[in-house]
């Protein structure tokens, strides 16, 4: 049938009729807040983050009280980056899995405090001295030997009471490295979410300058994707769920939402999509400045989730949480 009998314009012909025909809908355990914690700040002096409009800088205790505020407006799970002391920072990236680390304790108290489902990021970047992914010797980061130490730091989070680790280094093998390292001391349970396609981005620019990981030297394109390829995000990804990942993650969101699809096409696992840095500040730099409203960021992580995302890693959480 078509026009004069068909007409579209029916099903949008009140704002209660589109709800009701709507076919994406965000809620809010979709969504994932990151929390920047940084060792050594004080109690009530949280940090404003000069590229990412509206997000701090948080101590161990503010940041968990942010977390259970959100708690209480519907929050389901927040993602922990910490920032440890500059002087503390090694060719090893040690603080990264000491037992007394700013992210172990932010786990520990926030397992305590909120039923947040507490969920880590693994990585040697904010932690080691040259700001890379992975273990360097000279101008090279070496694959294997940074497993053993994801592998660590999987298992130091996991004592501190972890729900989910989220490697994001993109050395090939660490999936498998993590799980067996986990099962081999008894966290059969803690679950794997693989940043499994992660993108060498200019998007991640505002998270460097919140954490302090910029790279002292070259790029992350030998172990990040180039934004050209899709075929080998699927290879990146299958790989994952062989080595065990219990969820996927393409990252950034934005500009791949033909990767998020393709691998919801594609696999059978919860997919996540990181909704990052600079896609938040860009939006929020249009929006201070007028040439966007409000409206852009409901519209935004509408589209993710329409292109297959199950779960959404979005600096934008905390911002409408209270309109889900
Ligand atoms: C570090 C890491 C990055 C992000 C998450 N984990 C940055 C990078 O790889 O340079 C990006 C997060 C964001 O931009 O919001 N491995
Ligand atoms: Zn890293």
């Amino acid at each position: 049938m078509n026009f004069p009998m068909t007409r579209m314009r029916r099903l949008r012909k009140s704002p209660e009729i589109r709800d009701i025909t709507r076919e994406t809908k965000l809620n809010k355990e979709d969504l994932i807040q990151p929390l920047f914690i940084k060792e050594g700040l004080k109690n009530g002096k949280k940090e404003p983050i000069k590229s990412m409009p509206d997000e701090y800088r948080y101590s161990i205790d503010d940041g968990v009280l942010f977390g259970k505020k959100l708690g209480e407006e519907g929050l389901k799970s927040v993602i922990v980056f910490g920032t440890p002391m500059e002087s503390t920072k090694d060719d090893l990236g040690s603080p990264a899995y000491d037992k007394n680390g700013v992210v172990q304790k932010t786990i520990k108290k926030l397992k305590e405090e909120t039923n947040l489902v507490v969920i880590s990021d693994v990585c040697l970047c904010q932690y080691s001295k040259s700001g890379h992914c992975g273990i360097v010797n000279e101008d090279e980061v070496l694959n294997d030997e940074t497993l053993e130490y994801l592998s660590k730091i999987a298992i130091s989070h996991a004592e501190a009471g972890v729900d989910i680790v989220a490697p994001s280094d993109m050395m090939d093998g660490r999936v498998l490295a993590i799980r067996e390292g986990l099962d081999g001391v008894g966290f059969e349970d803690v679950l794997i979410m693989s940043y499994s396609v992660k993108y060498a981005s200019s998007f991640y620019h505002p998270f460097r300058d919140a954490v302090s990981s910029t790279p002292s030297f070259g790029d992350r394109k030998t172990y990040q994707m180039d934004p050209s390829n899709l075929r080998e995000a699927i290879r990146e990804a299958e790989l994952d769920l062989l080595e065990g990942a219990d969820i996927l993650m393409v990252k950034p969101a934005l500009a791949y939402l033909d990767v998020i699809k393709s691998l919801k096409d594609s696999f059978n696992l919860p997919m996540a999509a990181y909704n990052v840095s600079g896609e938040y500040s860009m939006l929020k730099a249009g929006i201070e400045k007028g040439y966007l409203t409000e409206d852009v960021i409901m519209e935004t992580l509408m589209a993710i989730k329409r292109a297959g995302a199950d779960l959404i890693i979005s600096h934008f959480t905390k911002d409408v949480l209270n309109e889900l």
